[in-house]
């Protein structure tokens, strides 16, 4: 019961990580406002808690709307502890020679702004609060190219580094800020932007489990509650000496090139090797 008479405010929490979170959270004594743009699918979360989870309607690429929500979880709680901004979508796919003014903007409100006016909003609120913490989802693709969308990669970039910011400006009010980044888990994300029929969607998604359980050096797909675990950790005293920095979960992902732990994916060395054995047989060059 690490989170016992703590107020936690958790988006994106219909589904995927945010759900998991959430669970996580008022499983271990939290009182959860659990916000979405997914009505029907945050009053489900709601409902199947004991009375520690609230849902709230919140789209949080509306800076009124996340004002709201700060406001309603502070008078009804009596105050905020934690803050987990999650909530997001894979945004505009387009490369950057193609993307236009207007799908970067979007992906940037959505991705970014969304988790700066989260911090913006609920601080108030935090401040003086013993133990008070902030949790932001950035993802791999922050680190690297090849993981997402271009938009998107960079605005969780940029989440990454207002990380840092912001637990420089909070210090002093005591509440550490901190970044988490996923891995490949399965979730929704990679289906909700289709465009095409749900029945498509389950057989996307029965493909997307298959890939995610071989992307990694850990042998099996991440799933969200690898991600809650962390965001839990990140959001309890026990990470009270971390602030303005980020946790990575990638099962691996990005440790190097796939060679390096996967025997069917030969790299230039093996390639090398096989050189050598075959010079050492008399083959000709
Ligand atoms: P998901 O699609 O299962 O859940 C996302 C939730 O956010 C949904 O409930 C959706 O309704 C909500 N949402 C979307 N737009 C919203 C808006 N404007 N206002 C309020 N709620 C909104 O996806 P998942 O994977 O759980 O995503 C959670 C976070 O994890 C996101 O920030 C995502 O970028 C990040 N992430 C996910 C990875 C993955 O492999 N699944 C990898 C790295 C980062």
């Amino acid at each position: 019961m690490r989170f016992a008479g703590k107020v936690a405010v958790i988006t994106g929490a219909a589904s995927g990580i945010g759900k998991a979170a959430v669970l996580k959270l008022a499983a271990e004594g939290a009182h959860v406002f659990a916000a979405d743009i997914d009505e029907a699918g945050g009053e489900a979360v709601a409902a199947a808690s004991n009375g520690r989870i609230d849902f709230i309607r919140c789209d949080v690429t509306r800076a009124d709307d996340i004002e709201a929500l700060m406001n309603a979880a502070a008078v009804r709680g009596g105050g905020i502890d934690i803050l987990f901004n999650n909530a997001a979508a894979a945004g505009d796919r387009a490369p950057i020679d193609e993307i236009t003014p207007e799908g970067w903007d979007r992906t940037m409100d959505l991705v970014l702004k969304s988790v700066a006016m989260g911090i913006r909003y609920a601080s108030p609120h935090m401040k003086g609060r013993r133990g008070a913490a902030i949790v932001n989802t950035a993802s791999v693709a922050a680190l690297g190219a090849g993981y997402s969308p271009t938009a998107y990669a960079v605005a969780k970039a940029g989440v990454l580094h207002l990380t840092k910011v912001a637990a420089t400006d909070l210090a002093r009010y005591g509440i550490r800020v901190n970044a988490i980044c996923p891995g490949f888990i399965n979730t929704n994300i990679f289906t909700s932007s289709l465009e095409v029929p749900d029945a498509h969607k389950e057989q996307a998604k029965a493909v997307i489990a298959d890939m995610s359980a071989g992307a990694q050096p850990v042998a099996r797909g991440g799933q969200p509650d690898d991600i809650a675990n962390a965001v839990a950790y990140l959001a309890s005293e026990e990470a009270s000496f971390m602030t303005g920095t980020h946790m990575l979960v990638d099962g691996g992902l990005t440790i190097g090139q796939r060679h390096a732990w996967d025997p069917e994916a030969p790299g230039l060395f093996d390639a090398l090797v096989a050189m050598e054995d075959a010079a050492r047989a008399g083959a000709p060059a």
